[in-house]
């Protein structure tokens, strides 16, 4: 699916369309757009009211008349027309008018790993409403590994773990190709669902829908493993009287809850080192695992890693925008094929 580098160097653009935050990249300006993928729109009349981080904010606290949307779902464009819209106005006006004027617009993408032809065609559909003639999708394994760094085309194994909102996905990548991958349908949200339901079960309390990551970030520093705070105080509203109430919660008991959605993501990594030939997995003991996307920042994750697996595990330095950054790198051309020599001729 990876579209060659050569193709690439011709694109203008290049977008990640994430189920938590849609990411825009323009050749020669940079990283102009890292917003939520969230839009609100007035249903009497149909039309958009805001989109990004504005929209975000708006969850949960709208008229009947005001739906907040996520045209992004699983990593897949559910909503290709409301994409669209979003899309066009997180771009700003100059900027959307210096697209609009270039006859030849090409556009790239990154779609998630084995994403089926129908994901495929969504997104290039979303692109197409941008004004884009042309789109070339990217694996985002391989976008994540250009963005982090990762010295993906040379004849030894990086293993590269990409910790999305709605997905994880695990890839052991030789010379410029994916050798092994699989993509868990758990990420980000899997754990904010987890702590939610924790806190509904033991507490009987409801956390408005914007306070997991505050229950995250109390957590932080070496949150969840065993050296972090105790407890952390959490505001939300009773379940039976509908009363704001605050409760201390247990870090330990935090840590068991998020265990299962994590457990998922030890058995993918499992799967791939299983089905990864012997060479490479030697590399990767003293490589070991590059982290990144947003739920790569989640405080203790990686040393939970390090100790189920026993491998060095290392945090990307930009994790969340790795993957728009490396489709930018090879929109800029600043990534270069192996050369082959071929011997004997
Ligand atoms: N500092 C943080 N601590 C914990 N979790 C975080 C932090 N920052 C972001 N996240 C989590 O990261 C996720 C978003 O990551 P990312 O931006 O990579 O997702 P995405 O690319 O939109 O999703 P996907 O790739 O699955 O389509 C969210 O679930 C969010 O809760
Ligand atoms: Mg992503």
């Amino acid at each position: 699916m990876t579209a060659s580098l050569d193709q690439l160097r011709r694109c203008h653009v290049g977008v990640d369309l994430g189920a938590a935050r849609t990411r825009v990249f323009v050749k020669g300006a940079g990283l102009v757009v890292d917003e939520p993928s969230v839009a609100a729109i007035n249903t009497r009349t149909g039309s958009l009211i805001a989109v990004g981080e504005f929209a975000e904010r708006m969850t949960g606290r709208t008229p009947s008349y005001i739906r907040v949307v996520r045209p992004v779902s699983g990593g897949t464009v559910v909503d290709i027309d409301m994409a669209q819209r979003m899309l066009s106005h997180l771009l700003d006006d100059k900027l959307r008018r210096t697209l609009r004027r270039k006859p030849r617009l090409r556009a790239a993408a990154c779609t998630p790993h084995d994403a089926d032809p129908l994901a495929q065609r969504a997104t290039t559909e979303t692109l197409i409403g941008l004004g884009a003639r042309r789109v070339e999708l990217v694996d985002t394994l391989i976008a994540a590994a250009v963005g982090c760094g990762l010295p993906v085309e040379r004849p030894e194994a990086t293993m590269i773990l990409v910790c999305g909102a709605a997905t994880t996905q695990v890839a052991v990548l030789s010379m410029g190709a994916i050798v092994t991958a699989v993509r868990i349908p758990v990420g980000g949200d899997a754990i904010d669902h987890a702590i939610v339901q924790l806190l509904r079960h033991q507490h009987e309390l409801m956390l408005p829908s914007q306070s997991v990551r505050p229950l995250q970030l109390a957590l932080s520093g070496n949150g969840l493993t065993a050296r972090g705070p105790e407890s952390t105080e959490i505001h939300g509203r009773d379940v039976a009287t509908g009363l704001a109430r605050s409760v201390q919660v247990r870090t330990a008991s935090v840590r068991e809850a998020i265990h299962t959605p994590l457990t998922t993501v030890l058995d993918g990594i499992g799967k791939v080192l299983r089905d990864c030939p012997p060479d490479l997995v030697a590399d990767l003991a003293d490589r070991g695992i590059m982290m990144v996307g947003g739920s790569a920042l989640l405080p203790g994750l990686d040393q939970m890693l390090r100790d189920a697996t026993g491998m060095p595990v290392h945090i990307a330095e930009r994790p969340d925008v790795c993957s728009v950054l490396g489709l930018g790198a090879m929109l800029e051309g600043c990534i270069q094929p192996m050369q082959l020599d071929l011997l004997g001729s």
